[in-house]
């Protein structure tokens, strides 16, 4: 598996800069999570992390009246890795679209060139009955890794507004988004998935409508060319509305799901419902193998429970873990970070958003900060 950052340039024992982008809403309080998890990783795997903090979103508009300041581009370029917690909330809602927080979390990703999203859904079988899925399709689990493209397609093509007079008259005003993706965006994308399903279970399901758009076309041209160079995988081709159906009936059947930017953004979020709670799925976005990658929770900033230390940390703890494989090629510290919130849920450790959820297990309720030194008690 590839990994992705500047760390592959420098010798072992040099410090790793990790700059985070705490954000808003629960942002804050989950990155302080995951930054003691990987503080404790740095001593128990004698690995020198450095942390920067940098401004983002709401925060930093507020702060200096940008949402993603060029400090904080420069920062993040220049660091091994990056971990953000969660941008946007009511109080930014109306603003002009460019001072928006999610410009600026689109502005980050462009910047960084973090073309490939991976993010995998899982049901653990500890929360199996946290699924909304019916009881016998959630015992069969899930466990899949959505390749979405991140850094072009409709978010980022062209788009407007016109005033326009229709033939009968009638003044109104029209606004377009366009979906546009040229080959070598597709290939670089496609290659990830096929990489990663070669290294997992060998399947690889294109999500796309290309009953309908063009774009979606060229999408299933480039994969199946690209798939004479993998014969060991097995591809098919699903458009995007039977997909969302497909996958409430039979997740357990899906391996690697490759999407466009749209596609996969709207699937993470039914993959993460099914899996339990949005509050457990993190996310890799990487780019060229010598530049750093960013981290962050597939979750939004909460701000209905933001800074009441209530919020799930383990999606942010689990996108550490992604950073450590992926930036900083440390598989084993990955890897015990991910038993150790494993082991967390084995042992009945549950925030809010995994309670309630009809199952006869003795639950040890806990908030932010709670779980987050369960998941230090294992990880020693
Ligand atoms: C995500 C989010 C973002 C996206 C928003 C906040 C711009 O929904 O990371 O899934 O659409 O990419
Ligand atoms: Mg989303």
């Amino acid at each position: 598996m590839k990994t992705s950052g500047n760390v592959s340039k420098q010798n072992p024992g040099a410090v790793r800069h990790i700059v985070l982008l705490p954000g808003d809403g629960i942002g804050p309080e989950v990155i302080a999570s995951a930054r003691q998890v990987l503080e404790a990783c740095a001593v128990r795997f004698a690995i020198p992390l450095a942390f920067t903090e940098a401004a983002i979103g709401g925060a930093a508009y507020d702060a200096c009246g940008s949402p993603l300041p060029q400090d904080t581009v420069v920062k993040c370029c220049a660091a091994d890795a990056v971990l953000m917690g969660a941008v946007g909330g009511p109080a930014w809602d109306k603003l002009e679209r460019g001072l928006r927080p999610e410009s600026a979390l689109l502005g980050i990703r462009q910047a960084m060139g973090v073309y490939c999203n991976l993010r995998p859904a899982i049901i653990y079988p500890q929360l199996a009955a946290a699924s909304p899925l019916r009881a016998d399709v959630a015992a069969k689990g899930m466990n899949l890794l959505i390749c979405r493209e991140l850094t072009g397609g409709i978010y980022f093509g062209d788009r407007g507004r016109e005033s326009v007079v229709l033939p009968d008259g009638q003044a109104v005003v029209s606004a377009w988004d366009t979906e546009r993706y040229n080959t070598a965006e597709i290939r670089r994308i496609a290659l990830w998935a096929f990489q990663s399903a070669q290294a997992r279970q060998r399947h690889l399901t294109l999500v796309d409508k290309a009953n309908v758009l063009e774009s979606s076309r060229l999408w299933r041209e480039t994969v199946t060319n690209l798939a004479a160079d993998f014969p060991e995988v097995q591809v098919d081709f699903l458009y995007v509305d039977n997909a969302a159906m497909q996958l409430l009936r039979r997740p357990f059947d899906f391996d690697v799901l490759l999407t466009s930017n749209m596609f996969g953004d709207i699937l993470s979020d039914e993959a993460a419902e099914i899996s339990g709670s949005i509050g457990l799925l993190p996310s890799a976005s990487l780019g060229a193998a010598d530049r750093p990658g960013l981290y962050e929770p597939i979750h939004g900033s909460a701000p209905d429970i933001a800074g009441q230390g209530k919020a799930n940390p383990l999606a942010t703890i689990l996108s550490a873990a992604l950073l450590l494989r992926y930036s900083l090629n440390l598989p084993e510290a990955a890897a015990a970070v991910e038993t150790a919130c494993q082991a967390v849920l084995t042992a009945g450790y549950r925030c809010e958003d995994l309670r309630d959820t009809g199952a006869s297990l003795p639950v040890i309720p806990v908030g932010t900060q709670g779980m987050t030194e369960a998941v230090l008690s294992f990880l020693k």
